[in-house]
């Protein structure tokens, strides 16, 4: 019993030098002493090295700031600090000294004034001597302003050109301006006309969208413009060079924006080349005879309105098209669950009823409509105002149509808001009626 205790302790024993030799083996290099400084087991009888980091820039008033110092040392060694070249003692408020186990030392200054501003020294200091590395602390103070800086100058919508005809919007971002600008070629641009400037705030108060925006864009809009930003004597500037290019082929661009969006609906790359034949040397020959033609544009059912919550049909007559498109507030529409388009060809190849169907009609499905027929690099649009309205009173609008019903049989229909003594038929209706689920008021 004695001997197996023994030998279980020895075991114990053995187990924890074994531990500790292979925690050495695995950080060969050094060790973290208690103040958390380097000790190189490499080196032999030699001064600590030391790293003074501090911010490299101007630190703003009232920032915390951090000035680092690394020691590897192959002893044990203290750390001091000075701040020009006077002792930095703990009990001074704003410092706080902290020990890391990465070998090294922060000095932590809550609150930077401009009297923490100057030379900062570690000193490192073993059994063989002592070194000194400075680093210094830049604050601003109170009346600093920051320069005006422009952030970005970019075409709005991640495009690179300018489409004719289009609108083209050019973004600026501004930090710290009393004022700003935008010029072209040099010059000024002011506000007006086919130029519109709009700025924004942001959430940050120094920060300041300034936005120009061309209008019908034409070739003459190319060239260089610049977004300024001024600040008390200070400006700075970033350029931006526009390029304008005619809207492409089988695309509608619409007016307000600059985007293109196809309209074929078999895309071929070239559609003036395929309607042409080889001996035919200019191209616009066959299409000035027969240019696409958008016939009219309607409500389906001689409406002028679509009901809420009701089905509406806009019919279009289209004659010699390729493509055709339909448009809300400029956009394309594209066939999703409410939004059924149907093509069908009535007169030959070249005419047809091209409808679109709005299920569900919402009021945000009130504006512009553009029925558009496309064919070899030209386009026709026919334009509609789709205005909504609740199912009249007293009437059942089905979902699936734009009509509305009267629902005759109550007297309070009939005769409008005035009442009149019911006699005992329309008294019985109404009970009937008040079971049922038809909504009447
Ligand atoms: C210590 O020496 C080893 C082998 O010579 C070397 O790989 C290692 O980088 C050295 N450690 C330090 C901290 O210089
Ligand atoms: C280190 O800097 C302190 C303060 O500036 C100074 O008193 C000391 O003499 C310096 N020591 C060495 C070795 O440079
Ligand atoms: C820090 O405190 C010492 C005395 O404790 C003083 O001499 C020194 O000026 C103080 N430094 C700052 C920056 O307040
Ligand atoms: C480190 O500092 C302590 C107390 O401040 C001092 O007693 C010790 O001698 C110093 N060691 C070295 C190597 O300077
Ligand atoms: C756009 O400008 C052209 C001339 O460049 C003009 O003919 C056209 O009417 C303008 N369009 C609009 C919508 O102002
Ligand atoms: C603007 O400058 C560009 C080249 O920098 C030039 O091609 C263009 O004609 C100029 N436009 C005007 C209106 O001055
Ligand atoms: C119609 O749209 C409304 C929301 O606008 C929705 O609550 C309702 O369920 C829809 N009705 C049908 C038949 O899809
Ligand atoms: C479409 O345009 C009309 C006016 O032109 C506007 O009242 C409506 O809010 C626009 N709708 C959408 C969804 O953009």
């Amino acid at each position: 019993m004695n001997s197996g205790r023994k030998l279980h302790f020895w075991i114990l024993v053995f187990l924890f030098v074994f531990s500790i030799e292979e925690a050495i083996d695995a950080y060969p290099q050094f060790t973290c002493g208690s103040h958390g400084i380097k000790h190189d087991i490499n080196q032999t009888g030699d001064l600590p090295k030391v790293t003074c980091l501090a911010p490299s820039q101007t630190v703003h008033l009232d920032a915390n700031v951090q000035i680092e110092c690394e020691v590897i040392s192959s002893t044990y060694a203290n750390i001091t600090w000075f701040h020009n070249g006077k002792s930095l003692s703990e009990k001074n408020k704003s410092f706080v000294k902290i020990d890391r186990l990465s070998c090294g030392q922060t000095l932590k200054i809550k609150f930077a004034g401009r009297e923490d501003r100057g030379q900062y020294t570690c000193a490192a200091t073993n059994k063989f001597g002592t070194v000194n590395k400075t680093c210094s602390l830049d604050v601003r103070d109170k009346s600093y302003k920051p320069p005006p800086q422009v952030e970005y100058v970019k075409i709005d919508g991640n495009r690179q050109t300018a489409y004719l005809h289009g609108t083209v919007t050019l973004k600026c971002k501004l930090l710290h301006v009393e004022a700003d600008a935008w010029l072209f070629n040099g010059t000024r641009v002011s506000h007006g006309g086919r130029h519109k400037m709009i700025r924004e705030t942001t959430n940050a108060k120094h920060k300041r969208l300034f936005a120009l925006k061309i209008i019908n864009v034409t070739e003459k809009d190319e060239g260089r413009y610049t977004c300024l930003a001024y600040r008390s004597g200070i400006y700075q500037t970033k350029d931006l060079v526009l390029k304008t290019e005619p809207c492409p082929s089988c695309h509608h661009c619409p007016p307000e924006g600059n985007q293109a969006f196809p309209i074929c609906s078999s895309p071929s790359p070239s559609p003036i080349r395929l309607s042409t034949s080889d001996n035919d040397h200019d191209p616009k020959n066959k299409e000035i005879k027969h240019p696409p033609q958008v016939k009219y544009l309607k409500i389906d059912g001689k409406r002028q309105t679509a009901y809420l919550h009701g089905t509406v049909t806009l019919k279009c007559k289209l004659h010699h098209v390729e493509g055709e498109a339909w448009l809300f507030n400029g956009t394309r529409i594209l066939h999703d669950d409410r939004h059924k388009m149907i093509r069908e060809t009535t007169i030959g190849k070249h005419g047809g009823l091209f409808t679109l169907k709005i299920i569900n009609v919402t009021e945000e499905d009130e504006g512009l409509y553009t029925c558009m027929g496309y064919r070899g690099g030209i386009y026709q649009t026919k334009d509609l105002f789709l205005e909504t309205e609740p199912c009249p009173r007293c009437h059942h609008c089905p979902p699936e149509g734009n009509q509305a019903f009267p629902i005759s049989l109550l007297p309070s229909c009939n005769r409008g808001r005035s009442f009149h003594r019911p006699d005992s038929v329309s008294i019985l209706l109404f009970a009937v009626l008040a079971f049922s689920s038809i909504k009447c008021d």
